[in-house]
């Protein structure tokens, strides 16, 4: 890592500290607002697992055992057929894919993992437990681990940085890659700096750099940060689908011990341990985006930019689509994803 990164790191941080103060004071209007029902809630306990993430229709659940971590899934769909992977973003888990798990089974393996950190899986300590090269050596240890040689490879947020990131180390692994709102890793940093409107919609990513305060934020008032990411109306959309059973679900997964700050890990392992230059491949395996617009977090020109690095590039844009396309919009999703696997 040379100076230069440094001093992109410091920069990154500055601005983390800043956002904290903005962060700080949000707490402490909600605090003066209701001090005991504030406090009450860090305490509030979740214990008992909401039905729903039990189901018998969304596939049956298991472990694998990789060389450094414990990964938990789900699968639906006979062993017999072909694989399809499904990785999730971020503050989500497995349960994400519930709309795909049900749809693609009859004609595939579909296993929906939680990833390192997340949910059900092993949470390893610490910021370097999370880089990228953790991330999708898990990827490559679990296809063989669950009996295959390659996958249809989908990938959602950061699972999608993931996916990017393995079909570029392990091509031979990735049949089709599917990356839902999540651009590519290559076209990411240099668009942030120079457009003002991602700069500012990447405020939560700078934020994440400092210690424990992120954490504090995201249980704050019985998880309104995750309540407002998942179903607030951001980016002037409003997912109708996501009801209040699912969103417990959420916050019984985000309540077990790590559950916050190993996720927040893969912001602050992101920022810590760059890209390097020739992490960039090309990617010739077929390639699909499909991208809900009013993202909240990520400007729509993000897209195309990936045409650079991925030769056979199809795009789909969902125009009224929030960030989380996959439980928004599951029957558009579904149908895109049906067209390509089949072309
Ligand atoms: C990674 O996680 C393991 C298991 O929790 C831990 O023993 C190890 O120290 C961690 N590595 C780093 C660099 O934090």
């Amino acid at each position: 890592m040379g100076l230069m990164h440094y001093f992109q790191f410091a920069v990154v941080f500055l601005f983390g500290l800043w956002y904290s103060l903005w962060v700080i004071l949000h707490l402490f209007l909600s605090f003066i607002k209701g001090p005991i029902t504030f406090v009450t809630n860090f305490f509030k306990k979740r214990d008992v697992m909401p039905p729903c993430l039990n189901d018998p229709d969304l596939g049956s659940h298991d472990f694998v055992h990789l060389e450094d971590v414990r990964l938990h899934y789900v699968a639906k769909g006979d062993e017999k057929k072909p694989l399809m992977l499904l990785v999730h973003g971020f503050p989500e888990f497995w349960y994400s894919w519930r709309y795909q798990l049900r749809e693609f089974s009859s004609e595939y393996r579909v296993v929906a993992i939680d990833q390192r950190g997340y949910g059900d899986s092993g949470k390893p300590s610490g910021v370097k437990n999370y880089s990228t090269e953790k991330l999708t050596g898990d990827i490559k240890q679990l296809i063989p681990a669950l009996g295959y040689s390659r996958c249809v490879l989908v990938g959602h947020d950061w699972g999608g940085a993931v996916a990017w990131h393995f079909a570029m180390r392990h091509p031979e692994m990735v049949e089709k890659l599917i990356v839902l709102n999540c651009p590519h890793p290559a076209t990411f940093a240099s668009y942030m700096r120079k457009n003002r409107e991602q700069f500012k919609k990447s405020w939560y990513m700078m934020f994440f750099q400092v210690p424990i305060l992120p954490e504090i934020a995201f249980w704050s008032n019985d998880f309104q940060f995750l309540e407002r990411a998942l179903i607030g109306k951001n980016g002037g959309v409003k997912s109708d689908k996501t009801t209040a059973a699912d969103m417990e679900a959420y916050k019984y997964c985000f309540s077990s011990k790590g559950a916050v700050t190993n996720p927040l890990n893969y912001y602050r392992a992101a920022f810590r341990y760059p890209l390097a230059k020739k992490d960039i491949r090309l990617i010739e395996k077929p390639t699909m985006i499909i991208w809900g617009c009013p993202d909240m977090a990520l400007n729509k020109e993000l897209v195309p930019l990936a045409g650079k690095f991925v030769p056979d590039l199809t795009i789909q844009y969902i125009e009224d689509a929030s960030h989380w396309i996959q439980q928004d919009k599951p029957n558009e999703v579904n149908k895109f994803i049906w067209e390509f696997l089949n072309k």
